[in-house]
């Protein structure tokens, strides 16, 4: 296996930002989330040496970098595609056709969970996984790409998302910034913005979000006032 430093995957640019990541914590091993986004960011997973480069600029074991690495599955041990398209198929969002949207897009694309249709990092590929509650139920059946997201969705609508990104186009998100690529993202993630203006483009909310919060403001309610002291726990029962 190369070592970290004959390998050539991590130049000196990145090498340059590891630095600033890890000058942000107190404590240096703060730094492996974002850490180990930055390296998704060059490598579009997290490879072995990925974990070693971590584990070398971190002084960590690799043991503690793979503990973290396999925990969290936003951190991918798979090259990825182009493009990550994650499918909400957490309850609400399964009810209202999200396991439809998944099966459809796993048999148009020949493809599982976490797997890539097209040789991984080419444009249009696409790696395909489903997601647990991706924190939109109002706006369900939700689907992400490159954790962007695409609202309100449909059986139909979903294969056309998938069409027009292997045919090398960027739709526009529902909200959030401009679609760009995974790479470009965890660029991001790990809290490197080379194109600030852009990455905060794009509307934040959906209008039915925020709906009941513009019902109240319309209406003139307000939350009750807190109380000045929190209300006393009952007493337990005592021990026989
Ligand atoms: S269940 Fe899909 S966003 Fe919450």
């Amino acid at each position: 296996m190369t070592s970290v430093e004959e390998n050539p995957v991590f130049d000196e640019l990145t090498r340059q930002r590891t630095k600033e990541i890890v000058a942000r914590y107190p404590q240096s091993r703060s730094a492996l989330l974002p850490l180990l986004h930055l390296v998704q960011s060059v490598e579009g997973h997290v490879s072995q040496d990925g974990i070693r480069y971590c584990a070398e600029a971190l002084e960590l074991t690799t043991a503690e970098v793979s503990a973290v690495a396999t925990f969290y599955t936003m951190y991918k041990r798979t090259p990825c595609g182009e493009h990550l398209v994650s499918v909400c198929t957490n309850t609400l969002c399964a009810a209202l056709g999200g396991d439809a949207i998944y099966g459809r897009l796993k048999e148009k694309l020949g493809v599982g969970h976490e797997e890539t249709a097209g040789e991984p990092g080419t444009p249009g590929s696409l790696t395909l996984e489903h997601a647990e509650c991706l924190a939109a139920c109002d706006l369900a059946p939700v689907i992400q790409v490159n954790y962007e997201y695409f609202d309100n969705q449909t059986v139909e609508s979903a294969e056309d998302l998938v069409d027009a990104l292997q045919r090398g186009e960027r739709p526009a998100p529902t909200r959030g910034a401009p679609l760009t690529d995974f790479k470009t993202v965890e660029l991001e993630l790990a809290g490197v913005f080379p194109d600030l203006e852009r990455s905060v483009e794009g509307p934040s909310v959906s209008p039915e979000t925020v709906r009941g919060a513009q019902l109240a403001t319309e209406r003139g309610w307000v939350a009750p006032a807190m109380p000045d002291a929190p209300p006393a726990f009952p007493a337990l029962p005592e021990k026989k």
